[in-house]
């Protein structure tokens, strides 16, 4: 069966409205064509990545400014490499942040809202089944696996055409067949998983063994917060957009039944917390995925009355940050920053450091190759106490 457009998809791929929308539906039918989707859904928002200035350069820049069109779902942008507006205090450079703003307008003339965030489900509401066009790995894995819509982890330019268009071709986890787990991962049952870090450190180990496969996790009931850090991390170690956690997350109980033939890997919570190694740092940064509401509280109570004595930044989205500022206060009277729009891996800010204290996973994998910094794992509580040097 070949990708099957309708009337109208023909006429946007003849060139019938615009030159962009032309060159957006070529993307679509590539993809949809390598594989293998018999024709295009519509979706209900985008993430598009390829936002910071660190990670396109003038290339990216070029492309897009090239464009000459409007989005047509609501669409936001995945982190760019300052905060729009304390970017100074980021020490970020004139120069630097003069081209990330080119950018910032380029898509701006697309109609994509300038909410820079890799948690777009603080702001939308996202719903189980939904089609969508994200581009983020942790947020292409948290909706897919905490809400149950459905998203493939799009590249820049799929999201961008997804966008534009208003559909994305209906392959791989947009079809039901393809979200059923392939492996177990069994993970000892412990009463050592209480924190949000130490399933940071499990889906570090979670993604090396499934890789880019499904996989369904049994032994452990983490939260939303840990849930968002699980996957992350499994998404940067390997290339996992699709989780199951028995018993937890929404489609766990659809598939639940087909697991009995599967292979089963075992992970210890020995070999997570073989992850958090002591060493010096010179940074602390917090809020991989961005930081949610409870997290920013969390974090605000471990700081409050006290003071940092080396940076600690802390990520978070803008309308998260706004909703939030008692927490926020709190947190910059002990001198660590609170910054919107970016992170300390699409960032240069972080790129000065010797050694950054981390509590993701995600960055953990990161923050080596993106900033050129060693990396420390900890918990929140032990980012906060190395930070105040208790
Ligand atoms: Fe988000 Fe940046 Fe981490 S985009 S998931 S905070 S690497």
């Amino acid at each position: 069966m070949t990708l099957q457009l309708l009337p109208e998809e023909e006429k946007i791929l003849a060139g019938e409205f615009g030159e962009t929308r032309q060159k957006m539906m070529e993307i679509l039918v590539a993809l949809g064509k390598v594989f293998g989707a018999e024709r295009l859904i519509s979706i209900r928002s985008a993430q598009v990545s390829g936002a910071s200035y660190k990670t396109i350069g003038e290339a990216g820049l070029a492309w897009i400014s090239a464009l000459d069109a409007r989005v047509v779902v609501p669409s936001v942008l995945n982190p760019v490499g300052m905060d729009r507006v304390n970017w100074r205090d980021m020490g970020i450079s004139a120069g630097f942040a003069k081209k990330q703003e080119e950018v910032i307008a380029a898509y701006a003339r697309l109609g994509i809202r300038l909410e820079c965030t890799c948690t777009p489900y603080y702001m939308y509401k996202t719903r189980y089944g939904e089609h969508l066009a994200w581009s983020e790995s942790s947020a292409v894995s948290y909706a897919n696996s905490v809400i149950g819509a459905r998203t493939n982890r799009e590249g820049g330019p799929g999201a961008l055409a997804a966008a534009i268009i208003g559909k994305t071709p209906a392959y791989g986890l947009h079809l039901v067949e393809e979200r059923r787990p392939q492996l177990v991962i069994a993970v000892e049952e412990s009463s050592a998983w209480n924190d949000t870090a130490l399933y940071g450190a499990l889906g570090y180990c979670a993604g090396k063994i499934a890789g880019n496969r499904v996989p369904l996790l049994t032994g452990i009931r983490p939260r939303r917060d840990q849930l968002k850090a699980l996957g992350a991390a499994m998404a940067a170690s390997g290339a996992v957009a699709l989780y199951h956690v028995a018993g937890i997350t929404p489609e766990a109980r659809v598939f639940s039944y087909s697991t009995g033939n599967l292979e089963t890997i075992p992970v210890t919570v020995g070999e997570a917390t073989a992850l958090f190694q002591e060493q010096p740092v010179d940074a602390v940064a917090l809020g991989c995925p961005h930081c949610s509401p409870e997290e920013l509280s969390e974090i605000a109570t471990l700081l409050s009355g006290k003071k940092v004595k080396i940076p600690v930044y802390i990520f978070a989205a803008r309308n998260v940050i706004e909703s939030n500022s008692d927490a926020v206060a709190v947190i910059e009277r002990s001198g660590a920053r609170v910054y919107a729009d970016t992170c300390m891996v699409v960032s240069p800010a972080l790129e000065r450091y010797e050694a950054v204290m981390v509590n993701s996973g995600k960055a953990f994998a990161y923050v080596p190759d993106m900033c050129g910094a060693a990396v420390r794992l900890g918990t929140t509580e032990e980012c906060i106490r190395t930070a105040t040097g208790e």
